[in-house]
């Protein structure tokens, strides 16, 4: 489903990915570890096309994105989660998550705010509230939400645990369940590696801007437990 080859990020004079290739396959949850600056987010970055790419390509169902915008990618049906729980702090926690689903039609619309908002009661209870006013934890389901509100075919999750206690992370493993079930195809990327292992099927270990190593997560759990420390 993504097919990511050979690509290179740059920012300026620092390389932030050194020619990597990885590849998800329909229905699978692949993570993507690293310690920090390992060049995680650049990969998620210009899968959505935040970032452009000096060198390679990225494939989704069989087509390249390179010339599509952030925009288009996501009506291709690509869902974005970004790091650090970004959010609009002054719209309200309803509008947050239906920006995602922004051009979709009401009914498209009601639907997803229906089945999220049915996963996190705590959406419904604080829909007009303005999202800013939400803690770190909180924002972070917002944000979730807002990826998942398109019904993507693939979700792009850039640390959805950062800093979060362990009863969120357990709703954001739960939640992440629901969508690996609806058949969502699953991105993620994760330093605290332990919880992640739980939920993914495949992963690379990423550092310097390189995939270390790839595999299952069984193959893989050993170096990405001791990445963790880094
Ligand atoms: N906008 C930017 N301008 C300049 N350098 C950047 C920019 N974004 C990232 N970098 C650099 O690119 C490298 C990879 O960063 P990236 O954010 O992709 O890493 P990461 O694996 O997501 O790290 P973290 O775990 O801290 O989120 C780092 O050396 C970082 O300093
Ligand atoms: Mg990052």
């Amino acid at each position: 489903m993504l097919a990511v080859e050979n690509l290179e990020v740059r920012y300026g004079g620092i390389m932030a990915l050194r020619g990597v290739s990885i590849e998800v396959a329909k229905g699978e949850t692949v993570l993507l570890v690293g310690a920090n600056g390992a060049g995680k987010s650049s990969l998620i970055n210009a899968v959505i096309g935040l970032v452009n790419a000096s060198k390679g390509s990225v494939r989704f169902a069989g087509r390249d994105l390179s010339a599509l915008s952030c925009d288009c990618r996501a009506r291709a049906g690509i869902g974005y989660s970004p790091e650090g729980r970004r959010v609009f702090s002054t719209m309200s926690v309803k509008d947050n998550v239906l920006t995602g689903a922004h051009g979709r039609g009401k009914v498209a619309q009601r639907e997803a705010w229906d089945w999220l908002s049915g996963i996190f009661p705590l959406l419904k209870e604080r829909a007009a509230q303005p999202a800013g006013q939400l803690s770190g934890g909180e924002q972070q389901i917002v944000a979730f939400a807002r990826a998942m509100s398109s019904f993507p075919d693939l979700v792009l999750l850039d640390e959805p645990f950062l800093g979060l206690a362990p009863v969120w992370i357990a709703r954001i493993s739960e939640a992440v369940r629901q969508m690996q079930a609806r058949g969502t195809t699953i991105l993620m990327t994760e330093q605290m590696a332990r919880p992640a292992l739980k939920l993914a099927t495949r992963g690379y270990v990423m550092r310097g801007g390189e995939v270390r190593r790839s595999g299952t997560v069984a193959e893989i759990r050993d170096l990405a437990l001791a990445e963790e420390y880094l």
